[in-house]
C-alpha cells in the first residue's frame, strides 16, 4: 500500500479523534455477528432503514450498531463533509489539481436557480443547451431531420469512450423500455475496429446519425472511430456536404469540432466543470434524449435533482449517499475489504456496474491527498458486479463461503416493467433470499439437524455475517434512474471527502496514453525500429511485428 512513510502530524484523516474512536470501536465489534444484532433488536430492520427522494435504503444487514453510525457521522463532521458538499454546490474550485469547479449538480438545477461560474450563470447556459438538444431530438425522432439523400434517420451511433460512452450506453439500456423502438441505438467506444465493424455492418449510412461525443475532442480512440465513421458514410454518399446531415458533435472544444469538419451549429456544448464520468445528464446524453424523448430526459434530470436536494439538506444520519459512503469507509478502512459488489436485480441495469466502475474508481483511485501528501490508508475500493440472478450462478459462491469480505449493494424494483407470469416475484424472492443468506448463513447445528453426514458438514456451513445494503425503488423510470445515479455520485463524493483526495481529476490514465503514442510508429514502420523499451516490451513488440501481417489500410 502507498504512503507507509507518511509521518504523524500530517493532518491525515487517520489522525482525527473520530478515526481513532472508530479504530477502538472496530476492535469491539469485529466479531459480533449479525445474528446476535438482529436477535437483540426485533426492530432493527425497520430502524436501520431510511428513505430519501423515494429511494429506500435498508442498511440493517451491516456489521454495525447505533454507535458505529454515530462514530461514522462524527468522522464526517470532523472532516467537514457538510462544508465540502456546500463548496461543490456553490461552484467553488474543489477540483484543485485542475483548478476547476465541479458542478454536475448544475446540469439538473431548475431554470429559476443561478450558479455563477467565472461571472456566467451556469444554470441558464445548461438550459440553453437542453433546449437545443430537445429541438434537435424532436426533429430526429419525428422524421423532420433527414439524411443527405432525403431518408429518415433510423439509426443513431454514439461514438465516445469512458464518460462519453458508459453513461449513454448505461442509460440507453436502463431506459430501453421508454425508447423509440423503431430506431436503433448503437455505441462504439473501443479502438478495436471490431467495435465499429460490428456496430455498423447491418446499417445503411444514409439512415444513420453519428454523434461524436468527446469532452476534449482529442481522445485517440474516439477520433479514430469518428474518422472511420466519416469514411464509411462517404463510401455511400460520396459528398463532403453529407457529413453535415449525418454528424453532430458533443464537446467542450469547438475548435477541434470545426477542424474535424462538423459545423459548430451542430455541436452541443458543455463545460470544463462537468467531469467526463459525471456527464451523462449533460449534452453527452444526447443519444439518451433521442432514444427516450426530451420529456423523459427532463424527468431523469428531475430525479437527479431530488437526490441532490436530499444529499444537500438531510441530516447526515438520515442521508442515503452519506450513509452509503460512510459504510464503504467502514469496510474499506477498518475491515480491510477491497471491493464493493453492486448487484442490480434488473436486467435493464446490466451496464450499471460498468458505469459505476468509472464513476467510483476513476474518482477515488488516488494515492495522495489534496495537499499532495501520500495517504497512509486505503482509498477507493474496486467496484464490480452483474445483474441478479445471473451472478448467483457464477460468483456468489465466493461471496457466501469464500475467505474475502465483500460488501454488496443489492438494488431492486417493486414493480416490473415487463409483467410476465411469476418472473418478478421470483426475481425479488432471490434478492431478499440472498441478503438473508449472506447475513445469517447456516450454522453447523442447522446443517447437522438436516441429517448431513459429518464429513460434509463443514462444506455446507455458511458463516454468514456478510454485509449488504438493499436499495428498493418502486419502479425503473427515467426519474428513478436519475436518483440512483445521483445516489452513487454523492456516495463517491462522500468517500473522497473523508479521504481528503481530489475525486475529480484522473492523472492516472495519462501515462498509458503517452506510452501508446510512442509505440504506435514502432508498430507501423516498415523499417525495423530501434526499440528502447525494457526487454519485455521490446520482445512483445518484435513478436507482434513478426506475426501481424500487412496492414489492411496501407
Ligand atoms: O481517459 C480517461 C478520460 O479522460 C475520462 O475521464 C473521460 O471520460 C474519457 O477519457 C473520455 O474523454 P473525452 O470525453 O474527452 O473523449
Amino acid at each position: 500500500m502507498m504512503g507507509l512513510n507518511a509521518t504523524p502530524k500530517t493532518g491525515l484523516v487517520t489522525e482525527r479523534p473520530a478515526w481513532k474512536a472508530l479504530e477502538e470501536h472496530y476492535q469491539k465489534i469485529r466479531n459480533v455477528h449479525l445474528r446476535s444484532l438482529f436477535a437483540d433488536d426485533a426492530h432493527r430492520g425497520e430502524r436501520m432503514a431510511v428513505e430519501g427522494a423515494d429511494v429506500y435504503l435498508d442498511y440493517s444487514k451491516n456489521r454495525i450498531t447505533d454507535a458505529t453510525i454515530r462514530l461514522l457521522v462524527n468522522l464526517a463532521e470532523e472532516c467537514g463533509l457538510r462544508q465540502h458538499i456546500e463548496a461543490m454546490f456553490q461552484g467553488q474550485k474543489i477540483n484543485t489539481t485542475e483548478n476547476r469547479a465541479v458542478l454536475h449538480i448544475a446540469l439538473r438545477a431548475p431554470k429559476s436557480e443561478q450558479i455563477p461560474v467565472n461571472g456566467v450563470d451556469a444554470v441558464s447556459e445548461v438550459h440553453g443547451v437542453l433546449d437545443r438538444m430537445a429541438a434537435f431530438s424532436d426533429q430526429v425522432r419525428d422524421g423532420h431531420w433527414l439524411g443527405y439523400s432525403g431518408k429518415r434517420i433510423r439509426n443513431v451511433i454514439n461514438i465516445g469512450i469512458g464518460g462519453s460512452d458508459l453513461g449513454p450506453v448505461m442509460a440507453y439500456e436502463a431506459l430501453k423500455h421508454y425508447s423509440k423502438r423503431e430506431m436503433s441505438f448503437r455505441f462504439v467506444s473501443n479502438v478495436d475496429g471490431t467495435d465499429f465493424e460490428e456496430a455498423t455492418r447491418d446499417l445503411n449510412p444514409e439512415e444513420t446519425l453519428i454523434i461524436v461525443s468527446s469532452k476534449t475532442f482529442t481522445t485517440v480512440e474516439t477520433m479514430t472511430n469518428a474518422h472511420t465513421a466519416r469514411a464509411w458514410l462517404l463510401k455511400s454518399l460520396h459528398r463532403q456536404e453529407a457529413v453535415g446531415k449525418h454528424f453532430v458533435a458533443v464537446s467542450t472544444n469547438a475548435e477541434e469540432v470545426a477542424k474535424f469538419g462538423i459545423d459548430t451549429a451542430n455541436m452541443f456544448g458543455f463545460w470544463d466543470w462537468v467531469g467526463g464520468r459525471y456527464s451523462m445528464d449533460s449534452a453527452i446524453g444526447l443519444s439518451t434524449m433521442i432514444a427516450i424523448g426530451p420529456d423523459n430526459f427532463r424527468a431523469m434530470l428531475a430525479g437527479f435533482r431530488s437526490m441532490d436536494e436530499h444529499y444537500r439538506t438531510s441530516p447526515l444520519d438520515k442521508n442515503l449517499p452519506v450513509l452509503m459512503g460512510l459504510l464503504s469507509i467502514w469496510y474499506n478502512n477498518f475491515f480491510g475489504a477491497q471491493t464493493v459488489a453492486v448487484l442490480p436485480y434488473a436486467q435493464y441495469l446490466k451496464r450499471f456496474p460498468a458505469y459505476l466502475q468509472q464513476l467510483a474508481m476513476e474518482s477515488n483511485g488516488k494515492h495522495v491527498t489534496l495537499a499532495g501528501a501520500p495517504v497512509n490508508y486505503q482509498t477507493g475500493p474496486i467496484y464490480w458486479g452483474e445483474p441478479g440472478t445471473n451472478g448467483q450462478h457464477s460468483f456468489y459462491q465466493l461471496i457466501h463461503q469464500g475467505t474475502k469480505l465483500t460488501p454488496c449493494d443489492f438494488i431492486g424494483f417493486c414493480r416490473t416493467l415487463n409483467p410476465l407470469g411469476p418472473h418478478h416475484d421470483l426475481l425479488m424472492a432471490n434478492l431478499f433470499a440472498q441478503t438473508e443468506a449472506l447475513a445469517f448463513g447456516r450454522t453447523e447445528d442447522e446443517v447437522r439437524a438436516e441429517g448431513t453426514p459429518d464429513w460434509l458438514v463443514p462444506h455446507r456451513v455458511f458463516e454468514g455475517n456478510r454485509p449488504t445494503n438493499t436499495i428498493l425503488v418502486e419502479r425503473l423510470t427515467p426519474e428513478s434512474l436519475g436518483k440512483l445515479v445521483a445516489l452513487y455520485e454523492h456516495n463517491v463524493f462522500t468517500q473522497g471527502a473523508i479521504w481528503q483526495i481530489d475525486s475529480f481529476d484522473q492523472w492516472g490514465v495519462e501515462l498509458g496514453k503517452v506510452l501508446a503514442k510512442r509505440i504506435i510508429p514502432e508498430l507501423e514502420s516498415v523499417e525495423e525500429p530501434l526499440l528502447q523499451h525494457d526487454s519485455s516490451t521490446n520482445s512483445l513488440i518484435r513478436r507482434y511485428r513478426r506475426f501481424k501481417g500487412e496492414p489492411s489500410w496501407k
